[in-house]
């Protein structure tokens, strides 16, 4: 299936409140155990007020994990979206675990223009994710620049999005199965998400053409693609 652009900010007032609301627990919950076990297998600890950052970051679902999960770690939650960000900020003020939540803030900018100088991240990024944002990005090259930008040698990327469904028929069946559990604003916007995802191939050739070999790309399942390693 060919792929179909889709806008790269969330910026519409219910499509931001259909996706807050979302309880996407059980993806997000994986997302951080497979992080950590990375980190573990690498012998990695994040425990002395070291910098994790989350791009697009949406309304800071997997940043407040991650800000949990590492707590002597500074979080960074960066999305494009003013709206999404008065969300995020409004969740961590009102949350049951905000006295948790003190090594986390939010920065509104797009990745695109993104430098660390003008995020005031005075330190190297230790890890840099982004959950369900490559699919926003109209062209491969800004994703990658902008990682590559923010990180040094020692960054660890993990970065996780949907994958491209193989023809119009699966993804109209992933659709109807979302339909079952989400609303209509949030399954809509799904649909558009999947044909706007790149393929295993598309991603792999790209860090092989641009010489990115450090990082590794694996089909999770049959419906997620994982980059992984250092830029
Ligand atoms: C599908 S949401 C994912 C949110 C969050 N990572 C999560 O897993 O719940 C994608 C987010 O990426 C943001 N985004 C897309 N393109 C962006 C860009 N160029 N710069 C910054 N944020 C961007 C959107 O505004 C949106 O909030």
């Amino acid at each position: 299936m060919e792929r179909t652009v889709e806008p790269e900010l969330m910026e519409r007032e219910d499509q931001v409140i259909s996706y807050a609301k979302a309880d996407f627990s059980e993806g997000e919950n994986n997302f951080i155990n497979q992080i950590n076990h990375y980190l573990i297998k690498n012998n990695i600890h994040l425990n002395k007020k070291e910098l994790i950052v989350d791009l697009g970051c949406g309304p800071g679902n997997i940043s407040e994990k991650l800000s949990i999960k590492w707590p002597k770690a500074n979080v960074v939650g960066i999305d494009g979206s003013k709206e999404m960000i008065r969300i995020a900020e409004s969740k961590k003020k009102n949350s049951f675990n905000r006295g948790q939540l003190k090594n986390l803030r939010y920065v509104c900018a797009d990745i695109k223009s993104l430098k660390s100088s003008e995020i005031y991240l005075k330190k190297n990024i230790s890890l840099l994710v982004s959950n369900s944002l490559i699919h926003h990005i109209t062209y491969l090259d800004d994703f990658f620049n902008c990682i590559e930008r923010l990180s040094s040698n020692l960054t660890i990327n993990f970065h996780k999005d949907l994958k491209r469904p193989n023809d119009e028929k699966s993804a109209l069946y992933l659709k109807e199965k979302c339909g079952q559990k989400y609303n209509n604003i949030l399954t809509n916007d799904y649909y558009a998400s999947l044909k706007a995802s790149y393929t295993l191939k598309e991603l792999k050739d790209f860090i092989f053409e641009n010489k990115l070999s450090s990082l590794e790309v694996f089909e999770e399942g049959d419906q997620y693609l994982v980059i992984y390693g250092k830029v």
